[in-house]
């Protein structure tokens, strides 16, 4: 899927495949470095985090494992609220791992803030995360980060996994949504 598969629909493209691509690989190199001679669990949030775990854990030269979480956060629409709900719970045992949270985006940082206490909770070695964006005048929380593909601005966006309405997922870059769509 591509711009001209949702005609009209994207206002604004903020990032190409290609520049994710390209800062994948740089993210992907640092992890390596900083993982070299340690296990690693990649956990990825379901659904929004679909592409950068399939796009980051194939640029790895590291053995992996891979889970998967599905979490609901309370809110209104667009808005979350940092009240978390387990939809679909690891199937992995934490104890003495090291896992690297893979997500899409961080917006308040409430649910990712409410995750990483909650898998600390496991008795793992370390807890860490990385995400392909974030928005910094967005944050309730801070949330420690180590890895970041791009600080956006504080606006709605779609594509690379990331939705509206359960829609625009499949597209390969990151953009802004016309008008016209929400209404
Ligand atoms: P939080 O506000 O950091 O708790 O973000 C919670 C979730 O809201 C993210 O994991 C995304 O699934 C979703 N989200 C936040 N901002 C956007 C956006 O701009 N587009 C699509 N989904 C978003
Ligand atoms: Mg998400």
């Amino acid at each position: 899927m591509d711009q001209s598969d949702v005609s009209g629909d994207i206002a604004h493209i903020l990032h190409t495949e290609a520049e994710l691509g390209g800062r994948l690989d740089e993210m992907a190199a640092q992890i390596d470095a900083d993982y070299a001679g340690k296990d690693l669990l990649l956990v990825g949030v379901l659904k929004g985090a679909v592409m950068v775990m399939a796009d980051l854990s194939r640029r790895l030269h590291h053995r992996i494992e891979m889970d998967w979480m599905a979490v609901s956060s309370y809110g209104s629409g667009t808005k979350s609220s940092g009240v978390v709900r387990i939809l679909k719970d690891l199937d992995s045992d934490l104890s003495g791992r090291n896992v690297l949270i893979a997500e899409d985006i961080i917006d308040s940082g409430l649910t990712l803030s409410w995750l990483v206490q909650n898998l600390r909770s496991r008795g793992p070695e370390t807890v860490e995360i990385a995400t392909m964006l974030r928005k910094p005048e967005a944050a309730k929380v801070d949330v420690d980060v180590k890895y970041v593909g791009f600080d956006i601005p504080n606006e709605f966006v779609v594509g690379y996994g990331l939705d509206y309405a359960e829609k625009y997922r499949n597209l390969p870059f990151i953009g802004t949504l016309a008008p016209h769509v929400y209404s």
